[in-house]
Order: C-alpha cells, then sequence, then structure tokens
C-alpha cells in the first residue's frame, strides 16, 4: 500500500515541530519528529559518557531503541520528552548531527518508519535526503528573533530555564552549523514550498500547509462526484 508523506524542514525554532503535529492530528497521520532522535541520541551519548566530537563512538545506537507512539519518541523504553530539551544536549547536539554514521544510523530509521506508516516528518534533510518523493515538501522559516522568541515561550510553558538573548546566540551558532555542515547540510529542496512565518500564527501555518496537502493528495476540481 503506498503511505503518504509530508516533509517539513528549516531552521531551529521555525516552528516546525507545533505545526507538524498539528497537521499530523488533522490527517491522522503518524509525526515524526527527526530532531529529537539526534536529540536523544546526543542525551544517551552524554549519559554513556562517550566523546561527543567522535564520530566513530556511537556504536551504542545499533543496541539502542528508537520508537514514536504518538509523536513522542521513547528511547529504550524510555520517554524522551524533557530530558532531551536540556541546554546541554541543545548545545551540543549540532555536533553529533554532523557525524556521517549517526545521520546514516537515523536517516535509515526514519526511512524504516515511513514505509509503514503515513507521516508528517520535520527536520533539516528531510526533503532532499530521507524523503526525497515526499508527496509535499514545505522549508518553513523565520526571523532569528521570532524564531529564539518562539523557542523561549516554548521552553517557559515546559518549565525549562530560558534567557532570550542567550537564545538569539544559540540560533545563530546552530544555523550556522547546521547549514554549512559538509554531510547532508539544512537545504531546501529545489521543489520545496518556502514559506516565511514570521509574521504568521501558528494556526495560520497549520491551515496553509494542510490545505496545500490536502490539494497535493487530491487536487481541486479533480473530485469524482459518484453517479
Ligand atoms: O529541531 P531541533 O532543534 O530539535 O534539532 C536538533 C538538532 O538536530 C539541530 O541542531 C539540527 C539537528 N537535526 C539534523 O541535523 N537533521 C534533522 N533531520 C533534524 C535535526
Amino acid at each position: 500500500m503506498k503511505r503518504h508523506a509530508l516533509a517539513i524542514d528549516g531552521p531551529a525554532g521555525a516552528g516546525k515541530s507545533s505545526v507538524a503535529k498539528m497537521v499530523a492530528k488533522r490527517l491522522h497521520y503518524t509525526y515524526i519528529d527527526t530532531g529529537a532522535m539526534y536529540r536523544a541520541t546526543t542525551y544517551k551519548a552524554i549519559v554513556l559518557g562517550v566523546d561527543l566530537q567522535d564520530p566513530e563512538a556511537f556504536g551504542f545506537l545499533d543496541d539502542t531503541m528508537m520508537e514514536f507512539h504518538d509523536g513522542i519518541l521513547f528511547v529504550d523504553g524510555e520517554e524522551m520528552t524533557q530530558k532531551i530539551r536540556s541546554n546541554q544536549v541543545s548545545n551540543h547536539v549540532s555536533v553529533v548531527a554532523s557525524h556521517i554514521p549517526v545521520r546514516n544510523k537515523l536517516v535509515l530509521l526514519q526511512q524504516k518508519i515511513s514505509k509503514n506508516h503515513n507521516v508528517v516528518m520535520d527536520g533539516r534533510d528531510i526533503g532532499t535526503v530521507v524523503l526525497p518523493h515526499a508527496d509535499l515538501k514545505i522549508f518553513m522559516t523565520a526571523s532569528v528573533e521570532e524564531r529564539a522568541r518562539r523557542r523561549h515561550e516554548e521552553n517557559q510553558s515546559l518549565g525549562i530555564p530560558s534567557d532570550y538573548h542567550q537564545l538569539i546566540d544559540e540560533i545563530k551558532r546552530r544555523d550556522q552549523i547546521d547549514s554549512t555542515r559538509i554531510y547532508n547540510p539544512l537545504r531546501q529542496a529545489e521543489d520545496a514550498v518556502f514559506l516565511d512565518t514570521s509574521d504568521m500564527d501558528i494556526h495560520e501555518v497549520a491551515d496553509k500547509i494542510y490545505e496545500m496537502f490536502a490539494n497535493v493528495l487530491q487536487p481541486k476540481g479533480s473530485e469524482r462526484t459518484n453517479g
């Protein structure tokens, strides 16, 4: 059976995950937060005490079980939501996500999930590498200030200590690392729809993407009438 996929890429804090979650719910699709997978890898590496700079130190991924239930990531049966949002994880995840063996393993896992489920997947390389044949690709971005403001609000709602100006610096630093890494950098796919959401409310963005996706699956005017 053909599975459908909506790919949402963009830089940190563009609101991808909130929007992806809303659209997935409306479509009854599985939401896959690939950033959470890179974060969980970083978290586990810190717990195991491995050298985060060493691309060969991530062999433990072979014995790691990652699963999503209702959009929530579980690693080896443990819920990851809060643990992977710590500043320690945020500050190291870009380096971990730049390691080729880490990317290869996580991309394979993401592709495997999308074979068995209709998915809304968000990340940095979904439209370019993970799901190059996605039904619709969105490249979502917003100004650095707006992204920092959103991340600040998200942190506050999760009870995580947060400093707006520090977030601006961190977002700039991560943008730099994510878009200049050699292997699978953050890049807009040629056939992706570009969306600047700086002046849009998150619900407006979700509605717009939902409508575009519905139109790709069943173009307006092509509905068949019975009889
Ligand atoms: O979306 P996020 O902030 O939770 O992502 C965490 C990090 O993971 C970010 O620095 C970029 C990286 N990432 C990636 O390289 N490729 C993806 N598909 C998703 C995230």
